[in-house]
């Protein structure tokens, strides 16, 4: 009874504490109470849990935003898509026939608008870009190198021409100008690199995975990789006719930086008689007894396929060139000429080199490469509408899919001591300049995914 009264008693408020609302109010029992402290003590309790809610409200919101999915539906609700494109590192068959699968999808499925950078990530750091429209990307398919142009010693993290200064905030800031939504990054894994440190500033990154080097980790092949490997299987080919005219000794030396992957591949494809690769140190005396018996054994010449970074057991990798600008300044090359030399107090036969160099970068792409970079395009466009960034398109197990950038950035993929074609090429007689390589194989199943 005492608790009805107390609620139903008017208020005792000091009449100066009220606004006009209140006096209006105080009348009412039921907001009053005998103290005279009612406005302010019961304003509280009702407000302070309303404020908590608030503030968890707005964390949650804040936290929903930075969310994939919330990112997607941001980006199916915006009227129009933009994307930039930009090709870095070496250039590459296939790369052409990516920006036209990108641009075209991006286009055809979702209107969207695209840009391209000038020279990869330098036309970021220079402002320098074009529109790419569907005209613009029509009739490359074929072509090869880049439209857009590449650099491999562009970095925002380090940029050359500012004395290796970190301009990535501008960068940045460029992006947001452009009001981009992504970034598709067409490159190997020193283009993958910057694109990873840039998608841990806030800008959103598809890779697409390029290079004839086929060294990429997660991905069962690059574009540009089966082009590569065409061109020196011809080129083994035709020295075929001068090794078996002139009963010489043919040393083709391959690109592929520090896997051996092209000259592996083109080795089996152009029945080399020896194959050497940077995974597995040769033995000179063993190349030099390969050459020996086949000088004696009838066939009088013998085919060499050396990848550029194979060395000999103990020994330096050959190097070219150091580019001192560069994210990866070593340039390997010449080891074909230092095998000659190394040959030449062992075997009878004349010997000859040739450095197949940039000629397995130029030209048109391969059938394969251009359905591969077409693929690779489209699935990247796929992702960019879907919302999937911070990932680099990837085929494994001849299926298409997409590996996060940071397992990839800077990392090298070298022939694995189990890879089916290394034991096929073992199983049929080709040496690898070691003498118990066989014993290695012996009992393993050629079997596995070729790549
Ligand atoms: O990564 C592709 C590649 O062609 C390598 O095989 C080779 O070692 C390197 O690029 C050559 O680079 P550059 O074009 O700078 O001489």
């Amino acid at each position: 009874m005492e608790c009805v009264r107390v609620l139903e008693r008017p208020a005792q408020v000091p009449r100066e504490q009220l606004t006009d609302r209140r006096l209006a109010d105080a009348g009412d029992a039921h907001q009053h109470n005998d103290d005279g402290l009612i406005g302010r003590d019961l304003g509280w309790a009702v407000h302070y849990p309303c404020f908590l809610y608030f503030v968890r409200l707005t964390a949650a919101a804040v936290q929903a935003a930075d969310h994939p999915e919330w990112k997607r539906r941001k980006i199916k609700m915006a009227k129009t898509l933009r994307v930039g494109v930009l090709t870095g590192g070496g250039d590459c068959p296939g790369l052409n026939a990516v920006i036209r699968a990108v641009t075209k999808s991006l286009i055809v499925q979702h209107n969207a608008e695209v840009i391209g950078f000038e020279d990869g990530w330098l036309g970021l750091i220079e402002q320098r870009t074009r529109p790419l429209s569907y005209r613009d990307v029509s009739g490359i398919l074929t072509r090869g190198g880049t439209i857009l142009g590449t650099s491999n010693i562009a970095n925002p993290f380090s940029y050359h021409r500012r004395g290796g200064a970190d301009v990535s905030a501008e960068v940045v800031r460029y992006v947001h100008d452009l009001r981009l939504d992504a970034i598709v990054s067409i490159g190997g894994d020193g283009t993958m690199a910057v694109a990873h440190g840039m998608q841990e500033r806030g800008i959103n990154i598809v890779g697409v995975p390029k290079t004839i080097d086929n060294d990429l980790m997660h991905t069962d092949r690059t574009f540009g990789f089966d082009t590569a490997v065409a061109i020196a299987t011809d080129a083994i080919d035709r020295l075929h006719t001068t090794a078996q005219s002139h009963n010489r000794v043919m040393i083709i030396e391959t690109m592929g930086r520090y896997a051996g992957w092209i000259a592996l591949y083109a080795g089996v494809a152009g029945g080399a008689d020896v194959i050497l690769i940077p995974e597995i140190e040769y033995e000179i005396e063993e190349v030099a007894a390969i050459c020996r018996e086949r000088e004696s054994g009838g066939q009088r010449f013998t085919i060499i396929a050396v990848a550029e970074g194979a060395r000999p057991l103990g020994g330096d990798f050959a190097v070219r060139e150091t580019i001192a600008d560069s994210p990866d300044p070593i340039r390997l090359g010449g080891i074909g000429r230092m095998l000659e030399l190394q040959l030449k107090d062992y075997v009878r036969s004349e010997i000859r080199t040739t450095i197949l160099g940039h000629m397995q970068r130029g030209g048109t792409p391969t059938a394969f490469d251009r359905i591969l970079a077409t693929s690779f395009g489209s699935y990247a466009a796929a992702m960019i509408a879907d919302g999937q960034f911070g990932r680099m398109v990837a085929l494994l197990q001849n299926r298409l899919t997409s590996v996060a950038l940071e397992e990839v950035a800077g990392k090298t993929r070298t022939v694995p001591a189990d890879a089916p074609v290394l034991a096929a090429a073992v199983s049929v007689g080709t040496s690898f300049g070691v003498r118990d390589l066989a014993h290695r194989f012996s009992g393993r199943s050629v079997s596995g995914a070729i790549s």
